[in-house]
C-alpha cells in the first residue's frame, strides 16, 4: 500500500513537473507577465493539411494578426463583393484559444483597389465620398467582428522616413489630415474598448519617430483618440541597434500610447551586395541574384549563432521596456510562411523567425525563452 502510494507520488510529481517544464516551453507562457507575444498568418497556414502550424501557434501565442485577410484588397476587392470566409476563419481560430486578435489593416496606400479611389465611371473620388467610404469599411467590420478584434491597425504607413507625409491616394483625395481622419472614423465607428494603432516601419529613425511622436501629441491636444503605435519591426542581423530600437520605444511611450511591436523579423540575408538599407516598403523590388541568397542550403551554424544573439539582445531591451509594451508579434509563425522569402527579392530562403521550416524551435527561439528565466 505505502510502496504503491510513493510510486503513485513519484508518477504525479513527474507529471505535474513534465506539465509545467512543456508550458514553459512555451513563449507566451514564459512572458505571460510582461506582454502578449503574437504571430501573424492567413491562408496558407489555415489551408495545411496536417493543421501543424496551426498547433503551434496555438500553443506558443497569444496574440494573431491576420498576414493579408482584412486587408481592403483580399477582403474587399470589388464594391460590394467581400471575402469574408479568410477573415471569418482567422477571427474564430482566435476566439476559440482567447487570443489577442489584431486587426490588419483598415487603411494602407497598398492593397487597396483601385475602385475605392473611383466613382462608378471611373472618374476620381471626391474627399467626402471617399470619406464615406472609409465609414462604410470601418463600420463593416465592427458590425462582423464586435466583441472579437481587440485593436485595429487603423492606418499603415503613412509617414515618409524624412518624417513628411506619404503622398498616396489618399492624400490625394482627402488632404494633409488623412491620417486624422482615419482615426476620427475608426473612434466613432468602434467600440471604445478596440485599441487604435499608428503602425508604420523604420521607427527607429529620428525623422520618423520624431513625426510619429508629434502627430500622436497633435491628435491628443486635438481630442483625436489614439491608442497604441506600432513599430512593425522588420529589422536585420545589423540594425538597427539595440540602442535605436530603446530610444523609440521611449519616445513613443512618453506620449501616453502604448509601443505595440507588431511586425518583428530579423532578415539574415543581403540586400544588396554592399548594403541593407533598412526599409521596408513593400513596393521595393530588386533583382534575383545567387550572392543575395548565400543559405538557400542551410544556415550555417555561425549565423543561426549571430541570429540567436541578435534576438535576445532586442529581447533584452523589450523586457526592460515591458512597462511600455503591450505585445511582440512576429510577421509570420515559421521561416516557411516568411514574407521575406520573396520581398524584396523573389524566391531566397530566409531565417528570419524563431521556428525553422518544419517548425522546430531555433537557437534564437531558446535565446529568448533563456532571457526570460
Ligand atoms: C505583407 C504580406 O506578408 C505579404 O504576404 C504580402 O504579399 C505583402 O504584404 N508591412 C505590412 C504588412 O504592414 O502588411 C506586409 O505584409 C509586410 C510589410
Amino acid at each position: 500500500m505505502t510502496k504503491t502510494r510513493i510510486i503513485l507520488g513519484m508518477l504525479i510529481t513527474a507529471y505535474c513537473s513534465y506539465v509545467i517544464a512543456g508550458q514553459d516551453m512555451a513563449l507566451k507562457a514564459a512572458y505571460k507577465d510582461y506582454f502578449y507575444i503574437g504571430a501573424s498568418f492567413g491562408k496558407p497556414v489555415m489551408q495545411e493539411d496536417q493543421q501543424t502550424t496551426l498547433r503551434l501557434i496555438a500553443r506558443q501565442f497569444n496574440a494573431i494578426t491576420a498576414g493579408n485577410e482584412m486587408k481592403w484588397g483580399p477582403f474587399n476587392p470589388e464594391p460590394d463583393v467581400y471575402h469574408h470566409g479568410p477573415a471569418d476563419d482567422f477571427v474564430s481560430f482566435g476566439t476559440d484559444h482567447g487570443m489577442y486578435i489584431v486587426g490588419h489593416v483598415l487603411f494602407w496606400h497598398s492593397q487597396t483597389p483601385e475602385w475605392v479611389f473611383q466613382s462608378a465611371d471611373g472618374k476620381m473620388l471626391g474627399r467626402d465620398a471617399l470619406l464615406g467610404r472609409m465609414r462604410q469599411r470601418v463600420r463593416h467590420v465592427a458590425q462582423r467582428y464586435q466583441g472579437k478584434i481587440h485593436a485595429w491597425d487603423v492606418v499603415n504607413e503613412s509617414i515618409m522616413d524624412d518624417g513628411k507625409l506619404r503622398d498616396s491616394e489618399w492624400t490625394r483625395i482627402i488632404g494633409d489630415d488623412f491620417i486624422e481622419q482615419a482615426f476620427r472614423i475608426a473612434a466613432e465607428e468602434l467600440p471604445e474598448d478596440v485599441e487604435l494603432i499608428y503602425n508604420d516601419y523604420s521607427m527607429t529613425g529620428k525623422r520618423k519617430r520624431d513625426a510619429v511622436v508629434a502627430m500622436i501629441r497633435a491628435f491628443k491636444q486635438k481630442g483625436v483618440r489614439i491608442d497604441g503605435v506600432g513599430m512593425q519591426g522588420h529589422w536585420s542581423i545589423n540594425g538597427p541597434s539595440v540602442a535605436e530600437i530603446e530610444e523609440s520605444i521611449v519616445a513613443f511611450a512618453s506620449t501616453g500610447v502604448a509601443v505595440h511591436i507588431t511586425e518583428l523579423d530579423v532578415d539574415v540575408l543581403p540586400r544588396s551586395p554592399q548594403m541593407w538599407s533598412g526599409n521596408a516598403d513593400v513596393k521595393l523590388e530588386l533583382q534575383q541574384d545567387p550572392k543575395l541568397d548565400p543559405y538557400a542550403k542551410g544556415l550555417p551554424d555561425a549565423m543561426q549563432a549571430k541570429l540567436a544573439e541578435r534576438y535576445a539582445g532586442i529581447f533584452g531591451i523589450f523586457i526592460a521596456h515591458q512597462d511600455k509594451i503591450k505585445r511582440v508579434t512576429f510577421w509570420g509563425p515559421t521561416d516557411k510562411y516568411s514574407w521575406l522569402n520573396n520581398w524584396p527579392i523573389k524566391g531566397r530562403t530566409n531565417y528570419p523567425l524563431l521556428f525553422d521550416r518544419e517548425g522546430e524551435p531555433k537557437p534564437a527561439y531558446h535565446a529568448v525563452m533563456q532571457r526570460v528565466q
